[in-house]
């Protein structure tokens, strides 16, 4: 899927909303992500750290669960930091392939006025899929 430039422009502008509720007392790496639902509507997710390192939860997969418990399914995501743009994590790569291996991810920075647009498949490629035999 092809995403329309004022469907990028809206996707960054949230994820910056929800990058200014990270809470990221630990690395101080402040993430924010937009996800598109498969429905047109928008969801927020931020980077939620904790005093136990591995039970941090990255913005991307909270962005997912949003978006499932909103009654819809992603379609796109954007991913906002300060200053040099970062691709999604690989468990949000493998958690975002589940719902479509070759969705449009928006990699932005709050800080300069920069993004480009990948798609997944080229971030994941040979992906994991669970076949039931
Ligand atoms: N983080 C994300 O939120 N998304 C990613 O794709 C990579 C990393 C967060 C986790 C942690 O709170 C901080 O960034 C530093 O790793």
């Amino acid at each position: 899927m092809d995403l329309a430039k004022v469907t990028v422009e809206r996707l960054i502008e949230a994820a910056r909303r929800a990058q200014a509720q990270a809470y990221a007392p630990y690395s101080s790496f402040a993430v924010g992500a937009a996800v598109l639902g498969a429905d047109g509507r928008v969801f927020l997710g931020c980077n939620v750290e904790n005093s136990s390192f591995g039970l941090t939860v990255c913005a991307e997969r909270n962005a997912v669960a949003a978006t499932l418990v909103a009654g819809t399914r992603p379609a796109a995501v954007a991913v906002v930091v300060n200053g040099k743009t970062v691709a999604p994590c690989g468990a949000c790569r493998q958690v975002l392939a589940e719902f479509d291996p070759g969705m449009p991810v928006v990699l932005a920075s709050a800080t300069h006025d920069s993004h480009e647009v990948m798609s997944l498949d080229a971030l994941l490629p040979g992906a994991f899929h669970f076949e039931k035999p």
